[in-house]
């Protein structure tokens, strides 16, 4: 199978949003919306533009209201429909077309590496796309189908990086790669969240992963590493050093440079949301003005 037939995405949505409570208390993190839809909503649409339209979502039983979002409504259907609302109708039914929903349990907060393993079964023998939730990246900067090609050139796995200053590489994985040919790389290594001193480069790993199958076997066999947790990153690693065998071993990196927010922490989120609602169609005009206004009264002031 080659990765044009790549027909599964993984998003792994248990996480208990500790870092947005209490906003996140009765609602999941993935629902919090960033200007009119849920964050979890772009993450899907990006993944059925580049190709997969299966999305397995690796969720706890805490959140029901996670699957609800990307199935049909009728009342609410119905309810818009007779009130003649048929942009609004037709915003709410393109949510449950969007993809082939499903859900598996990860009954444990054990990590991103847990995560995965638990959609197994769901993806089975074939390769596969992770998006986190946490990273939006721009519709116009297509990065997704961009890796689905690396990986149907080179085989094994691919990851997305970004440069990162220095003093931010301790929050994300790092790569220890080769030369760099136009936007891709050979990853010799991964390490998660160093201390900026053992940092192999400034390359970070962004939330997109295409994955052979094989990292299944591997991330079975990993113990736990940094927190306690048991990481993607420890299981790439192991697939870097194979090399490309044949057997699912290898990894290249994508070097992205185009436009990412980030909505895993409350300032991020809150940069994410003005920059796409500067974007809207809608409402940007509006509100840009406005933001302009505010900025100057407030630098005057
Ligand atoms: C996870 C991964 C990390 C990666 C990051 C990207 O970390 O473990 O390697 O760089 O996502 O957002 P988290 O942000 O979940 O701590």
């Amino acid at each position: 199978m080659t990765s044009a037939h790549v027909r599964k995405a993984v998003i792994p949505v248990a996480g208990l949003g500790t870092r947005f409570l209490p906003a996140t208390k009765a609602v999941p993190k993935e629902l919090l919306p960033v200007v009119d839809q849920p964050a979890l909503q772009y993450v899907v649409e990006e993944a059925a533009a580049a190709g997969p339209d299966q999305v397995v979502l690796v969720t706890n039983a805490s959140k029901g209201s996670v699957l609800a979002h990307f199935q049909p409504n009728p009342d609410l259907e119905a309810a818009l429909e007779r009130s003649g609302n048929a942009e609004l109708l037709a915003r709410v039914h393109a949510a449950s077309q969007l993809a082939q929903v499903s859900t598996v349990d990860q009954d444990e907060p054990r990590g991103l590496g847990h995560a995965v393993l638990c959609a197994k079964d769901a993806v089975g023998d074939e390769p596969f796309a992770v998006l986190l939730g946490d990273d939006l990246i721009d519709a116009r900067d297509p990065l997704l189908q961009r890796m689905l090609r690396v990986r149907a050139e080179r085989g094994g796995s691919v990851v997305a990086l970004m440069r990162v200053p220095q003093s931010d590489i301790s929050k994300y994985g790092c790569a220890n790669v080769g030369e760099l040919i136009g936007d891709v790389v050979t990853i010799d290594g991964l390490v998660e969240k160093p201390a900026v001193d053992d940092a192999p480069s400034d390359l970070a790993v962004i939330g997109r992963y295409v994955l052979d199958p094989a990292v299944f076997d591997v991330l079975a066999a990993t113990p736990p590493g940094r927190g306690g947790e048991i990481q993607l990153t420890d299981a790439l690693d192991v697939l870097a050093h194979r090399g490309f065998d044949g057997a699912g071993g290898g990894l290249t990196g994508v070097v992205f440079s185009g436009r990412r927010y980030d909505t895993g922490d409350r300032l991020e989120y809150l940069k994410a949301v003005v920059q796409l609602a500067m974007e809207h169609q809608d409402l940007g005009p509006a509100f840009s003005h406005w933001l302009r206004d505010f900025v100057r009264q407030d630098s005057s002031g």
